[in-house]
């Protein structure tokens, strides 16, 4: 007889397993991970930040094959754009590097589509730093080979970390996003920690990680939580990232963002994006459900984890798919015909959906994959 804690760990293994093939199915021979490899919009591009956890997620489940292509790949056009980066760092208005900010996707190829797409996020890039720092200290790799594209992110997040921007889910306007900041000081803490950035290099690091602490905090002062956008009372499922898995909010800040995020975003075990969320008629994601899981496990809260995963895995389709947004109550339901009508139905399979499920399933379980 198999007993019930046996068959938990078997059927993780399982999704887990089907999580690991997926991602390796879809990733590009050039590393890039596309964003869902069969919707629309997002078929042929790689944004920084899907890839970043993705990468994460492989990483973490022993995949370092899989997360060293892609941190290759993005290395590569990294260091492309040394020169950008400097001409961006000498600019005296920010009026004069609109036209050289980085793009937060790339076809899978690696070079820069010229589209009209919202191509300025930071956070990408600070995920991406983030992510690349977890394979290391977990393979306990050297970061010196990395170093040019380590360097080329760290200049880049001085100089426009902090400049008002397109959030995770490239709404407009641009603004300064807790979110957003959180990756930004997770990146330069993690280059920082690396211990191979010149001294000049990392004393900005760490004291610009430093004043990005200080300015969550201080932009929570009003509202108690991390709210969506510096001055705004509303509410951004992207801010748990700062709790989990990036790590850089805890204590009752933390506590006080997953409380108003399960408040005012979460059915169930469903997590919403924001409130006034119209993509698709603002349904629920998979992915955001697991990164609350890894959330509350900062704060030991496994039986929470554990609901939000169960949710997770039943909006796996029978071929392993879990796709951007699950079924459930839409929050705009009259904007569901708009983008139907525009792009199709919504993406399936998103390769950021299962990443963030198998991140979850090797927290609750590490060496299960
Ligand atoms: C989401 C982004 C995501 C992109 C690709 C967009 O709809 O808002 O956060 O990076 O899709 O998955």
């Amino acid at each position: 007889m198999v007993d019930a804690a046996t068959s938990t760990t078997r059927w993780l293994a399982d999704v887990a397993d089907r999580a690991v093939s997926l991602i390796s199915a879809f990733q590009d021979r050039s590393g890039a991970y596309p964003a869902s490899p069969n919707f629309s919009a997002y078929a042929g591009y790689c944004w920084f930040r899907d890839g970043a956890f993705i990468a994460d997620a492989m990483s973490a489940a022993g995949r370092y094959d899989s997360a060293e292509a892609f941190h290759r790949w993005a290395a590569t056009a990294l260091i492309g754009w040394r020169g950008r980066v400097d001409a961006i760092g000498a600019a005296t208005s920010i009026l004069h590097v609109e036209h050289l900010l980085l793009p937060a996707r790339l076809r899978l190829d690696g070079s820069e589509a010229s589209d009209e797409w919202a191509n300025h996020q930071v956070d990408g890039y600070g995920t991406w730093l983030w992510a690349l720092g977890e394979h290391l200290r977990r393979t306990g790799s050297p970061a010196e080979p990395w170093l040019p594209a380590i360097e080329v992110v760290v200049d880049y997040l001085l100089a426009v970390g902090t400049m008002p921007c397109f959030d995770w889910w490239e709404e407009r306007p641009p603004g300064v996003h807790p979110s957003t900041i959180a990756c930004v000081a997770a990146g330069l803490r993690s280059a920082s920690g690396m211990g191979v950035l010149d001294a000049a290099r990392n004393h900005a690091a760490r004291a610009e990680c430093d004043a990005l602490l200080e300015r969550l905090a201080w932009g929570a002062s009003s509202t108690g939580y991390l709210p969506k956008s510096e001055g705004s009372t509303a509410v951004d499922a992207a801010a748990i990232a700062a709790v989990g898995p990036l790590r850089v909010v805890g204590g009752s800040l933390g506590l006080a963002t997953l409380a108003t995020v399960e408040a005012r975003l979460v059915d169930g075990a469903k997590v919403y994006r924001f409130e006034a969320d119209q993509y698709y008629g603002g349904g629920p994601w998979p992915l955001l459900s697991a990164m609350l899981g890894l959330a509350w496990l900062e704060y030991g809260n496994e039986a929470r984890a554990r609901e939000l995963l169960d949710w997770v895995v039943t909006t796996e389709d029978i071929r392993g798919w879990i796709p951007e947004q699950a079924r459930g109550r839409l929050l705009h339901p009259e904007e569901l015909a708009v983008w139907r009508g525009r792009w199709g139905p919504s993406a399936t399979p998103l390769l950021w959906s299962s990443a963030m499920a198998l991140r979850l399933i090797v927290a609750l379980r590490p060496g299960l994959s």
